[in-house]
Order: structure tokens, then C-alpha cells, then sequence
């Protein structure tokens, strides 16, 4: 097939016997058993929200990566945490793809069902731009490296939107017989061949990985991420995308979401567990070199927020501002925090937690 013969995306679902031939349905029960044990391991920690902060402030560094916003750990922290306001356009875009998470991920919970208008709201909101869906032909996506075109999305509104509308039916669907694992693949490899946007497609496609598994409660809360697997793999994300694309090779391209699956649950039971246990390192220090100041919210508040500060504290634990000083204060003396200055605030860290989350597990 040259370029000539313009591919035409087809609807959703793909026939039976293509996505689920039986390496696949191997792999999705592998996946399945992997995906199962790190949900139930999720449910261990004491605070759920401290660690889906974690996961969830990694997932946006590793997906901006995949546009090569290279932007460190430390320099994100501050940027949500200090009060300063200009931030550079960078980090504003790993602080936007969170922001954007979050978003969808009340949706979801809020309504039980996704629609095409809160994709568009979800993309909106993370690329700060309200164009919406394209509507001026002209996108096609090129090979990075020899400016190839590859892949020549549908150009025309009407037809993005009838694919959407068929898309979110599929996406809503949570009776279907056919292992939801299986239909993230197909799912994620629709998404991203409508291409219904002028940019964003892939950040908003892996947002809508984390909301589909949630919906389909194969995941309790949002931390489950496949940015890191796919930027190790890129080369090959891309050519499975495209034999799709070519050829209907759809088994290759679901095992190799049904493999970043199984490896990226079982990555990030390491990191939880890991996690768990520097917090019950810490707890142990802080209640015997710290013994007057201790209690579990205090602690707990520093791995919810590892940048923290004295308004932080005085908010979580009810306490007043002089009480919040002090406690911080003697968390650094006994070594758990370290402070910096930033404009004219102290931002105390907890430096410790901060190395693990930059860890690959
Ligand atoms: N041959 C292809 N067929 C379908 N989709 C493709 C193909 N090649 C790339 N893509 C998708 O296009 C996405 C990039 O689109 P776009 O630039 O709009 O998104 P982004 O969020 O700005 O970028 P990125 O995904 O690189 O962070 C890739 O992440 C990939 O999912
Ligand atoms: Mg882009």
C-alpha cells in the first residue's frame, strides 16, 4: 500500500478473532493477575491520597518526557509548592498534564461514564488552548527523525466526531466479554488514530488508559502509568501503532500494551512498597527522637506533600502557625527534613522520599 491509497480508519470494535488470539489471551491474564495484586496493595497504604500524589507527580514528569520536556524532580516540587507565580513553560506543562489527571478522574468518578465533551474539556484543560476538535485539514504525523509522513489521520469534523461518538461507546462499556485489558489496547490505539486534536492527542490518550481502568474498577485510584514503559520502548510504540495502522496487525501491538501492563503494575508495587516502608522508618524516628511532637497526620503530611511548609502543616493538622514552625523545625534537626529558602518562604523537604519517587523501581 503507498500513499495513494489513503488508509480510512475503521470503527471500533475490531473483529473478534484478531484481538483475542491466544498468546493474547495469555498475556491479558498475566496482566490481570499483575494489575489485581497491585490494586490490592494500593488499598494497604495507610493514605491513599499521599500516595497518589507520588505516582501520580512521576506519571506527569515521565509523559511530558515523551515530548522531551526534560525537567528535574526537585525543580517541580518547588514549583507546587512555593507560592511563586512565573513558572517556565516546561514545568507548567508537567503541572498542567497532573492538574488534567485530577480532572478526570473526578469525571469519572462523579458521573460513572465518560463523554466526548469532557475529553475535549480534559485536552483543553491541559494544553490550555480552546481550539478543540480539529477542524481545518492538514495534520499528519510525521517520523520524527526523517520527517516522514507515517500516518495520515482522518481530516474531516464530521468524521472525527462519528469516530468519537463510536470511540466513547466502547470506552463506556464495562459488560463486554472481551478482557477490558484487551480493550485498553484497542482503545488507546483508536484514540490516538482519530487524533481528534491538533496537539495533546497522546497526553490525553494516557490519560484516558488510567481513567478506563478505573472505570472498569480494575483500579481504585490513579496510579497505574504506562509513560515510563513507552518512553523506554518508543520505537516500538510507534511501529506497533503503524502496523495497526498498515497492516491490522493488532496482536503485536496488544501484547505490547498487555506487556507494559503486567511490568508497569509490578513496578509500581515495588515503588509502594518501598514507600511503605521509609514511612515506617520514619514513623519509628520521629517517635523516638521526637517523641513530643509526634502523631501519624504529621508524619503522613510529609509524604502527601514531600515539599511542604509551615501553611501546609497548620492546614492538615489544625494547628497554629508557631506549633507548625516548631514541629517542622525539629523534624529537620533530627535529620528527616531539609530546609530552602525560595523567595521568602522555607520550603522543607523530605529528601529521603524525594530520592525514591526519582528511582525506577
Ligand atoms: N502511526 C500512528 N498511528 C496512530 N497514532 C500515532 C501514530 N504515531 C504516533 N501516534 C500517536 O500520536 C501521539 C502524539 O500526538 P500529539 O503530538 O498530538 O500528542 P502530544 O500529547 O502532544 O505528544 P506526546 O504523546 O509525544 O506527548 C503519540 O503519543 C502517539 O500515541
Ligand atoms: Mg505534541
Amino acid at each position: 500500500m503507498g500513499q495513494e491509497t489513503p488508509y480510512k480508519l475503521s470503527k471500533l470494535p475490531p473483529k473478534r478473532e484478531n484481538v483475542e488470539t491466544i498468546q493474547i489471551l495469555r498475556s491479558a491474564n498475566k496482566a490481570s493477575l499483575a494489575i489485581a495484586e497491585l490494586k490490592g496493595i494500593a488499598q494497604t497504604i495507610p493514605n491513599q491520597k499521599m500516595l497518589v500524589n507520588a505516582v501520580v507527580l512521576k506519571e506527569a514528569k515521565d509523559s511530558s518526557e515523551i515530548e522531551n520536556i526534560i525537567t528535574s524532580t526537585d525543580e517541580l516540587y518547588e514549583a507546587l509548592t512555593s507560592s511563586k507565580t512565573q513558572i517556565n513553560s516546561e514545568i507548567k506543562e508537567v503541572v498542567n498534564y497532573r492538574r488534567s489527571i485530577f480532572m478526570g478522574y473526578d469525571i469519572i468518578k462523579e458521573q460513572g461514564f465518560l463523554r466526548v465533551n469532557d475529553i475535549i474539556k480534559i485536552q483543553q484543560d491541559l494544553i490550555e488552548n480552546n481550539a478543540g476538535i480539529r477542524s481545518t485539514p492538514g495534520t499528519v504525523l510525521k517520523n520524527d527523525q526523517t520527517g516522514e509522513v507515517v500516518y495520515t489521520p482522518p481530516q474531516d469534523k464530521s468524521e472525527i466526531e462519528d469516530l468519537l461518538t463510536n470511540f466513547i461507546i466502547h470506552f463506556n462499556e464495562t459488560e463486554s466479554d472481551l478482557s477490558p485489558l484487551i480493550n485498553l489496547a484497542i482503545l488507546h490505539y483508536q484514540f490516538e488514530s482519530i487524533h481528534p486534536f491538533y496537539d495533546g492527542n497522546g497526553r490525553t490518550g494516557r490519560i484516558l488508559n488510567i481513567l478506563y481502568l478505573i472505570l472498569n474498577d480494575l483500579l481504585e485510584i490513579p496510579i497505574l502509568y504506562l509513560s515510563s514503559f513507552i518512553i523506554k520502548n518508543k520505537g516500538e510504540y510507534y511501529k506497533r501503532l503503524n502496523a495497526v495502522n498498515k497492516k491490522e496487525e493488532w496482536e503485536s501491538w496488544i501484547l505490547y500494551i498487555l506487556k507494559a501492563v503486567k511490568e508497569t503494575s509490578k513496578q509500581t508495587i515495588r515503588q509502594i512498597q518501598s514507600i511503605r516502608e521509609l514511612l515506617k522508618l520514619t514513623i519509628n524516628k520521629v517517635r523516638n527522637n521526637a517523641p513530643k511532637i509526634y502523631s501519624k497526620e504529621l508524619v503522613e503530611n510529609i509524604f502527601e506533600q514531600p515539599y511542604t511548609k509551615i501553611e501546609y502543616v497548620t492546614k492538615k493538622l489544625g494547628v497554629e502557625r508557631k506549633a507548625a514552625s516548631r514541629y517542622l523545625r525539629k523534624l529537620k534537626e533530627i535529620g528527616i527534613l531539609e530546609s530552602k529558602k525560595v523567595g521568602k518562604e522555607m520550603i522543607y523537604i523530605n529528601k529521603e522520599l524525594i530520592e525514591l519517587l526519582k528511582k525506577d523501581h
